[in-house]
């Protein structure tokens, strides 16, 4: 089993910094040697670049550095395909959430079906003008699904990346009333916080694997870090109360593992700065641990 690991160290989609620093706190905190261990034979690709924020910032159409966003995201979909192109699987480490544009750029052309579980407190599925902040990591889904400003949505040639009926959204608890609008009007599955009390999250895992099983020839898993309670991973800039726990958390990613069926990961929002001495990275390549079959075994 081939893995190419692409850093892509993003923070211009929202308005803290440190998330830039995620790739290095993942290293740090030692995901090669974890997925070594698991007979993977790994490449490191190192950091796609990603520009400078403007010293004066700039905000077009409600869209808080489009044009350094949009120009990141174009080099991360290149290095993404290239991985794919090589039938290696992609392991894409964040940066903030805006980075998924560019992952599912590179991604998705090599499927007819495209499946996405976005695992996340948040459905990142807002436009500049449902927006409530500007930020373009509130924003990624509904690019993906062609929605948005054409600088976005047109990134690596072709529109939309992925069909609404192809997308699992697990953890949700914090929508803006834009994005409500969106999940009804293109019926996008969604579990949220309250379903996974209800069902308990073998159930909406088993649910989401036996949903996207048929119809998509392959599934990407976009897990944001803050889809977890702030508790265990204190480390995102946009942390919400109530969410998955670690433990709830590894079960998704054992399950996920144990089904065989992602093709394509990434692991965003960590930010050092805001963390408790890595303990939202050590977290994360836990995850990616159990996500590559670690207990399997
Ligand atoms: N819904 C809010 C916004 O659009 C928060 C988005 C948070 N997204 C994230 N990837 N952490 O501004
Ligand atoms: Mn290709
Ligand atoms: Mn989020
Ligand atoms: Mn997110």
């Amino acid at each position: 089993r081939k893995l190419s690991i692409i850093g892509a160290p993003m923070d211009l989609g929202q308005n803290r910094r440190g998330v830039d620093m995620g790739p290095s706190a993942l290293r740090y905190a030692g995901v090669i040697e974890r997925l070594e261990r698991l007979e993977y034979d790994i490449e490191d690709l190192g950091d796609v670049h990603i520009p400078r924020p403007n010293r004066k910032e700039v905000q077009e159409d409600h869209l808080r550095n489009l044009k350094e966003v949009a120009e990141g995201n174009t080099n991360l979909a290149e290095a993404v395909d290239q991985v794919v192109t090589e039938g290696r699987f992609p392991l894409i480490i964040g940066g903030d959430h805006s980075i998924a544009i560019g992952s599912l750029a590179g991604i998705a052309k090599h499927y007819d079906n495209l499946g996405v579980i976005w695992y996340d407190a948040h459905g990142d599925l807002n436009t500049g003008d449902t927006s409530p902040s500007g930020n373009i990591h509130g924003m990624p889904l509904a690019v993906s699904l062609g929605i948005g400003h054409e600088r976005l949505t047109g990134i690596h040639g072709y529109t939309p990346k992925i069909k609404p009926e192809n997308i699992v959204i697990i953890g949700a608890r914090s929508l803006d009333e834009g994005e409500k609008q969106l999940i009804k009007e293109k019926g996008i599955r969604v579990y949220t916080m309250h379903e996974i009390d209800r069902m308990g999250m073998p159930g909406v895992i088993q649910e989401s694997v036996e949903y996207l099983k048929d119809r998509t020839d392959g599934v990407h898993l976009s897990l944001d870090l803050d889809g977890l309670d702030p508790n265990e991973a204190p480390g995102v800039g946009t942390p919400v109360m109530g969410g998955m726990s670690y433990r709830e958390s590894h079960l998704a990613m054992e399950m996920f593992a144990e089904a065989n069926f992602i093709t394509s990961a990434e692991f965003v929002e960590v930010n050092p700065i805001l963390d408790e001495k890595n303990k939202t990275a050590t977290v994360a390549v836990g995850l990616m641990g159990s996500l590559f079959g670690e207990n399997l075994k």
